[in-house]
């Protein structure tokens, strides 16, 4: 099975193909992305109008692009899946129109993805070097996003994944600032352009994380959710103090190193209660904090006391940010279960921003 997945949901535009094999065994055959993260930076965050405009401009390249270097020819392809929800309206709405189109001009069945079931299946994005696949369930999945901290108990493998996936296998969630604009905010508050996380990644690996005491909320064991909010109030109060006192430049690292374990424990406190609660046996992480090296060092360390029983999977640090290529596996899935949509409904499929789930 062969799938075109195209992904617009905020300020990627991307385009991949995409071969499974052996049921869920998924193989980048190619993949396409347009950032427009320097056309944000200016502004701080996603201009959602700006981002609109970009993905139209540049999605026919990225499909063309993304067919090109697989190689395949359109006969070959047996369906496209397209990222319809959650998201930037506007920009979701170039994919899907894009999508729309080409399935109708080449008699391909079309398949909507919620952009988190995406990241879920970013797991199964094959690779030779080393494991990626959970293999014992249940598995604690985490999508640690800019837009979403959630976490998942589930299951079953991707062919058995129910249609009410997201919804029926959540058990915690942010109630406020997902764990990426935490890092995002932060990151802006300590003079760093957008998007923070990686910039305050590097920095912090110079300072010391127990330098100032950053709250961590929300520590009763009964509660799986998260709150990041006044972990960025903290850190406003504190980054004005240290200026008043004349050293906020030299601080800069101690105070990304301090926010970030802030952040990296409340996440790691949250997805080891709710492994130990339901269970669990593995532990995955995805979306683009999961690109997070202290996050990762944290986790090599601490995994077996978990009672885990296999060491946290990570997608491929360039399938944990936004890319179709996880889109296309995600849309291979739900095909592959029979879900595409029939051709007479196909032209009315709609964007929608914020989906019940
Ligand atoms: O999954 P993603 O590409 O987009 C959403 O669906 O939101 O995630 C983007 C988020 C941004 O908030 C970015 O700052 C964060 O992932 N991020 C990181 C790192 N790389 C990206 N956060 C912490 N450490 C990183 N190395
Ligand atoms: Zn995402």
């Amino acid at each position: 099975m062969v799938i075109l997945g195209i992904e617009t949901s905020c300020d990627e535009c991307s385009a991949s193909i995409v071969k499974i094999e052996k049921g869920t065994q998924a193989h980048v055959l190619s993949l396409s992305t347009f950032s427009q993260i320097e056309i944000h930076q200016p502004y701080g965050g996603v201009v959602p109008e700006i981002a609109s405009r970009n993905h139209l401009e540049t999605i026919n390249a990225m499909i063309e692009t993304a067919l090109r270097d697989s190689q395949i020819q359109t006969q070959e392809i047996s369906a496209i899946a397209v990222t319809n929800r959650p998201g930037l309206v506007g920009a979701l709405l170039v994919g899907v129109s894009a999508a729309k189109a080409l399935a109708y001009a080449w008699k391909k069945p079309l398949i909507p993805v919620h952009h988190l079931e995406g990241h879920a299946a970013s797991l199964y994005l094959e690779d030779l070097e080393m494991p990626r696949r959970p293999t014992a369930f249940p598995l604690l999945l985490a999508i640690v996003s800019g837009g979403h901290t959630n976490l998942y108990c589930l299951n079953q493998e991707p062919e058995d994944w129910p249609l009410d996936l997201l919804k029926s296998s959540l058990v915690g969630r942010t109630r406020d600032d997902a764990a990426g604009e935490a890092f995002d905010k932060i990151a802006k508050i300590l003079g760093f352009p957008y998007p923070g996380g990686m910039w305050i990644d590097e920095e912090a690996k110079k300072g010391d994380p127990t330098a100032y005491a950053l709250p961590r909320a929300l520590p009763q064991k009964a509660i799986l959710d998260y709150s990041f909010s006044g972990l960025k109030t903290a850190v406003s109060l504190l980054a004005t103090r240290l200026k008043k006192e004349g050293c906020f430049e030299s601080e800069r690292s101690n105070l990304c190193a301090s926010a970030q374990e802030a952040i990296v424990d409340a996440l790691l406190s949250k997805i080891f209660l709710a492994v130990k609660q339901y269970g669990c046996k593995s532990l995955a992480l995805v979306g683009g904090v999961a690109a997070n090296s202290r996050l990762r060092l944290r986790l090599d360390e601490e995994w077996k006391r978990a009672g885990l029983v296999e060491a946290p999977r990570f997608p491929k640090l360039k399938y944990c940010t936004d890319n179709a290529a996880m889109i296309a596996a995600a849309g291979a899935f739900r095909f592959s279960q029979g879900h595409a949509l029939p051709f007479n409904e196909m032209l009315t499929l709609n964007a929608v921003a914020n989906p019940e789930i």
